[in-house]
């Protein structure tokens, strides 16, 4: 700036300043009307369009992506050029040096003009700025996989009450029962004789919200015996099994709720015809799931009896074999008659099984106790013997398929 410049600038300064426009109270009066105007604008948007309600932040979710907001994800992409051990040249130097050459600029270039063709040096140091800011987010958003769908299990409200009840067979029926009933737990290490209420009374599912079941089988009620199931608290499930968990007590035992008739198909064990013998991969499983495998799997205590294959179900435990094709004084069928013999008492311990799945049990057993389908099928047709005999027959007759 030379001394002409100076003194024009002078001139206009004072000019400006007679005008009379005071920081106090003019520009203040000014600021609080804009500031009273974003206020209304954000109680408009937060009323009229909210936020978008993200899943709850869930440390054991190892699909989640995590990326900064968009206007930091330059910033973002910058630091994966420096991996590693450099890392600290893209957190701190660059940002410093660019930060100081921001306050630094004014004192560099001391060009008086305001209009910016005048201004090359300024102008285009912002021009490479800007040009960068902008490379850098696009590289940033198209390197960035899909967000994975986490947390919740993709599919139909049916499909996630199906997943829930095989979940809850496999995970909650050793304490809470096949039905929620409860009642005194007994065959559970460590919770042997503790008595639980019914999780599928009308009290409980008019008392608690799902979001409150959630929360109880993620963190558990560690006082009261009910272990974490939350990954985030050392347990076996993520948020979307905990969900589909909560969908299957909710549809099934909430009488204001009907479940969609699709989840109830799903989870029905298939009609069988008068001498139909039945299979089982098709009808023994579904009744296993819900009423035994909760107990009769590795690491539970079930007199090393494990229930979750074919194989497992006709050889394992410690009194096995606990199934005799056609032999109705099998373990496993005097246990679910609830006869208390070596091998350990009634089975399931707590609730005597349905008659009706007593009576499958019972017809597969005697139809030789097949595994597929089609095995099935071969001893319904081929077998002389009717499935409906009243008659205990002893020994082993026909040979394990
Ligand atoms: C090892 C035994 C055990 C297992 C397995 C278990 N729970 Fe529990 N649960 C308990 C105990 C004990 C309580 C204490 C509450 C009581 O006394 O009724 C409880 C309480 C609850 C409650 C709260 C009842 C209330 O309203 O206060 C819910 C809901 C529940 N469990 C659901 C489940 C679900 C769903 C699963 C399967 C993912 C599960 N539990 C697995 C033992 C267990
Ligand atoms: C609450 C846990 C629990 C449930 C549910 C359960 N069992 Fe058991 N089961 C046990 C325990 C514990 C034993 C060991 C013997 C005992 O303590 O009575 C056992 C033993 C057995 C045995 C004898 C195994 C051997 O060789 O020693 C058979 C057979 C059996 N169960 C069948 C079933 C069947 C079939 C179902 C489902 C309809 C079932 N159990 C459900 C806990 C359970």
């Amino acid at each position: 700036m030379n001394e002409e410049q100076k003194q024009e600038y002078y001139k206009k300064y004072k000019k400006e300043k007679q005008k009379g426009v005071k920081f106090y109270p003019d520009i203040v009066y000014k600021d609080i009307i804009v500031s009273f105007g974003l206020f209304l604008l954000l109680i408009g948007l937060a009323t009229f369009v909210g936020v978008d309600s993200a899943p709850k932040a869930d440390p054991s979710d190892t699909t989640y992506i995590p990326r900064p907001e968009w206007y930091f994800l330059f910033l973002f992409q910058m630091l994966k050029y420096f991996p590693g051990q450099l890392e600290w040249v893209g957190t701190a130097i660059i940002p410093a040096i660019a930060v100081l050459a921001l306050i630094l600029l004014p004192f560099f270039d001391r060009n008086p003009k305001r209009f910016w063709r005048k201004r090359k040096l300024a102008i285009s140091i912002m021009t490479v700025i800007v040009i960068g800011i902008v490379a850098l987010t696009v590289v940033a958003v198209v390197t960035t996989p899909a967000q994975e769908e986490s947390g919740t299990l993709a599919g139909t409200i049916s499909e996630k009450i199906v997943a829930g009840e095989e979940l809850y067979g496999l995970y909650c029926v050793e304490c809470h029962g096949a039905d929620g009933e409860g009642g005194e737990i007994i065959g559970v290490e460590g919770l042997e004789g503790v008595e639980v209420k019914s999780i599928s009374s009308q009290d409980e599912m008019y008392t608690r919200s799902d979001e409150t079941f959630f929360n109880i089988i993620g963190f558990g009620q560690g006082s009261l015996g009910m272990p974490p199931f939350s990954k985030a608290y050392a347990g076996e499930l993520g948020p979307g099994e905990i969900e589909a968990i909560v969908a299957f007590m909710r549809y099934t035992w909430d009488d204001r709720i009907e479940i969609p008739a699709e989840a109830a198909q799903a989870s029905a064990i298939p009609e069988l015809a008068p001498d139909e013998v039945p299979s089982y991969e098709v009808h023994i499983v579904p009744i296993v799931k819900r009423y035994c495998i909760s107990c009769h799997r590795p690491g539970k205590k079930n007199g090393e009896y494990f229930i979750t294959t074919y194989d497992e179900v006709m050889q394992s435990g410690d009194y096995a074999p606990n199934v005799i094709p056609g032999d109705l004084t099998s373990n496993l069928i005097r246990m679910i008659h609830r006869e208390e013999i070596e091998a350990g008492g009634p089975m399931p311990p707590t609730k005597a099984l349905k008659p009706e799945l007593i009576d499958i049990f019972e017809r597969w057993v005697l139809g030789g106790a097949p595994n597929t389908v089609d095995d099935a099928a071969a001893a319904s047709t081929g077998s002389a013997e009717p499935p409906s005999e009243e008659t205990l027959p002893t020994g082993t007759p026909t040979p394990s398929p």
